[in-house]
């Protein structure tokens, strides 16, 4: 027996945003320790690209088309989980939206009401409809990607900083709600990482530029960097810890 156990061996786990970016890497190393993959987000096409990727390399993996912002697509997904795997162990709660880039005073409704949809109302009915299920097998773990702009709120993305905070206190609510059940809840805290989402921040050298001279490690992350600290608190070796936040950027925040 290991003293510190990263296996998920015999696991059922969903990610969302699992087409591309930090979800995919998230996806690709839960199959490598083991788990069989629920990959979630809005276009079929890159998930089962994904879900080769993972029967290619050996693991075992199941698509499944859910808008993370539409409550009756979580509750499609988590029942055909139900139904077609009877169980459910792990829940990463990655896909988020980043629809405005501007001042708050200029936002209009339907930008809020998306980025919360996606950042805050996803993951939220999603965490209830998973720990549902785990709870009928006496337990199970919840990470939530969050992101340091949660922790200080980035210029022009005021509704996406505010998201990304309640979605650190989320983790900590249910992380409370849920520890008597056996469920552990924890979060990833990125900083800048090199995906299609943050794309705007590479192509204007200027925000780049801005962002790297305030982190102390001079460079960017890139999604596996972040898909470990995920499984680290995804798994046995994490069992002690639950509510926690990890950040992962360069430095930046501390
Ligand atoms: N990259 C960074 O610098 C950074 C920093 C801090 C935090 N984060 C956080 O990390 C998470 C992943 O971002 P990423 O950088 O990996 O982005 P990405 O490479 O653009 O990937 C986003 C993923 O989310 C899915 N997605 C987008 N909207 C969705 C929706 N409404 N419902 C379901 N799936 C949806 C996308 O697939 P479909 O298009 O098929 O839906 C894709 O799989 C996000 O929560 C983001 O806030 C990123």
């Amino acid at each position: 027996m290991k003293t510190v156990d990263f296996s998920l061996h015999g696991k059922t786990a969903v990610v969302t945003g699992a087409s591309r970016g930090i979800g995919k890497a998230v996806a690709l190393t839960l199959a490598e320790y083991g788990a069989r993959v629920i990959l979630a987000s809005r276009k079929m096409e890159g998930l089962e690209a994904v879900a080769r990727q993972i029967a290619d390399d050996g693991g075992e993996a199941l698509p499944i088309p859910c808008h993370m912002g539409k409550l009756e697509d979580i509750e499609r997904l988590f029942l055909a989980v139900e139904e077609r795997c009877g169980r459910l162990d792990i829940l990463v709660n990655n896909a988020g939206a980043n629809p405005y880039f501007g001042p708050i005073m200029d936002a209009e409704e339907s930008a809020w009401d998306k980025t919360n949809d996606v950042n805050l109302k996803g993951p939220f009915f999603a965490s209830r409809l998973a720990a549902k299920l785990m709870m009928q097998s006496g337990g199970g773990s919840i990470v939530n990607v969050a992101s340091i702009n949660g922790l200080h709120p980035a210029p022009l993305q005021g509704i996406y900083s505010i998201t990304k905070a309640a979605l650190i206190m989320m983790t900590k609510a249910f992380a409370l709600e849920l520890a008597p059940s056996g469920i552990r809840v924890n979060a990833v805290i990125p900083g800048l990482v090199e995906t299609r989402f943050s794309g705007a921040m590479f192509q204007n050298k200027d925000i780049y530029n801005y962002i790297i001279d305030r982190v102390p490690m001079k460079r960017h992350g890139q999604p596996e960097e972040i898909a470990g600290a995920v499984l680290y608190l995804l798994s046995g070796a994490a069992s002690f810890a639950t509510g926690a936040c990890i950040v992962c950027d360069g430095g930046m925040t501390m």
